[in-house]
């Protein structure tokens, strides 16, 4: 049944690939909903949120996260969303008609820009880690970690990542696929991927967690993040938190918004973004539930960095039953999430190159990836010939990720916070949220907790910094 006339109209004409009329439409609400949880979970879940957790200390860090989801990221989540879906067109235009609609100045369209950026940006690394999960399937389906040391199974990651050479061409797989999918149009294969696998990612990794109860380390890793030590945070700790709020969420990189583009008015938003929200926050919390416990197991560091799945892993893979088949099919769908996430950071760029500049999708497409995979490079030289070349202590890679999850996209989170909940006028949010209480406590939390959340984590950040 059709709720939407514009989207049966596109629909039908959209089978392989674009509508004539150049806009995309998810067919149903379902499609959205998973093509934004496909975009949500991803790598920032498994491989980002278990190793900053370590970084800062466990509990009191995985706290001030929460609270950064609940108070910050939900809301917003609906402020961009909503963005994309009143302005219906790629996140610099949607940015301006809004723009328009509220009569202030069409620069708000900066935001926009900003947002198409940072996906660009973020895939260059993104996919760098992708790589690394593709390689892992085989490297776990030859059953290379059965019965390895620890020691042995750190070896394989460093000569991983230690292979320039290697890791670029397991970047430039996933960057193939990722563009490959992205010019045939993002809906077709989407939705099957993420009904599939993500499913399959969640009960894999409540085995692992079954897994984790046998190493009679469980409590420990427990206690690790759910018992809040606040001495146990350093100085950018609640800064890594609130971006971290913003990369699982996939906030302010223009996915989000374009993908709230092709949505149809019949949708309630609030209902949506909270389940995105809740899945997103579950798959996290499980994954660190799974990891940690292994670390202590092994006498690893929680603190270890980037390589922490990618060693934690590996070792229960090599010592449980059915390990081999195990840690095969977890990197196979570890693959797919950040393939699911990787689609739509790059989507905004091919939607604004199509819309604005009139290309196909295919020369959109060819365009961005091959800007991306220029840049990629810094990010692979940064774990091998790069690796000394730091600025304050930080590769390439860890500036990328610091200066667009910590600075950039909170900023541009407030800016988006700023302009739904001061600019816009009253009455268009609330055709966008017709709930009245859904809309009431959106507009409170987005008009004054949102902006002042954000405000306050940067003052203290520049604080301690300076
Ligand atoms: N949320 C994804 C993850 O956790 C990454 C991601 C996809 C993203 N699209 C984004 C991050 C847009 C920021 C902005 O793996």
């Amino acid at each position: 049944m059709q709720k939407n006339a514009t989207a049966s109209i596109n629909t039908a004409a959209n089978a392989g690939g674009m509508p004539a009329a150049g806009r995309l439409n998810w067919s149903t609400r379902m499609a959205f909903i998973l093509a934004a949880t496909g975009s949500a979970v991803g790598l920032g879940n498994i491989w980002k949120f278990p190793y900053i957790t370590g970084e800062n200390g466990g509990g009191a860090f995985v706290l001030l996260y929460l609270f950064c989801i609940a108070l910050i990221g939900i809301p917003l989540l609906i402020a961009e969303v909503m963005i994309g879906r009143r302005g219906k067109h790629s996140p610099p235009d949607a940015m301006k008609a809004l723009a328009k609609e509220a009569g202030v100045s069409r620069h708000w369209s900066l935001v926009g820009w900003v947002g198409v950026i940072t996906g660009f940006l973020l895939l260059s690394f993104y996919l760098v880690v992708a790589g690394w999960a593709v390689s892992y399937i085989f490297t776990a389906g030859t059953g290379a970690f059965h019965g390895a040391s620890g020691d042995e199974i750190g070896a394989m990651f460093g000569g991983l990542v230690g292979d320039p050479v290697a890791t670029t061409v397991w970047g430039s797989v996933v960057l193939l696929i990722t563009s490959a999918i992205v010019i045939k149009g993002v809906k077709q294969g989407l939705e099957r991927a993420v009904t599939t696998m993500m499913p399959g990612l969640l009960v894999l990794l409540l085995v692992l967690v079954g897994y984790a109860m046998t190493t009679g380390h469980f409590a420990e890793g427990v206690n690790f993040m759910f018992n809040p030590d606040f001495s146990k945070l350093t100085g950018t700790s609640v800064l890594v938190a609130l971006g971290h709020a913003f990369f699982s969420l996939s906030l302010a990189g223009g996915g989000m918004m374009t993908y709230g583009s092709y949505l149809g008015k019949d949708v309630s938003l609030g209902k949506t973004v909270l389940t995105i929200g809740v899945l997103d926050t579950l798959v996290a919390l499980i994954a660190g539930l799974a990891i940690f416990p292994i670390v202590f197991a092994n006498n690893l560091e929680p603190g270890a960095g980037p390589g922490l799945i990618f060693v934690t892993l590996p070792i229960a893979f090599g010592q449980m039953p059915m390990g081999q088949v195990v840690g095969l099919l977890f990197f196979i769908m570890l693959s797919f999430a950040a393939l699911t996430s990787a689609i739509s950071l790059m989507e905004p760029a091919v939607s604004f190159l199509t819309e604005k500049k009139g290309y196909s999708r295919l020369k959109a497409g060819s365009m961005t990836a091959a800007g991306i995979w220029v840049l990629s490079l810094g990010s692979v030289f940064s774990f091998n010939i790069w690796q000394d070349h730091t600025l304050y202590g930080k590769t390439f890679f860890d500036v990328l990720d610091y200066l667009t999850s910590s600075w950039i996209m909170p900023l541009s989170g407030l800016a988006m916070a700023v302009f739904t909940g001061w600019v816009m006028k009253k009455t268009s949010t609330k055709e966008e949220l017709p709930n009245g209480m859904t809309h009431t406590l959106w507009r409170f939390l987005i008009r004054y907790i949102t902006p002042v959340g954000i405000l306050a984590v940067f003052l203290n950040a520049i604080g301690v910094m300076g």
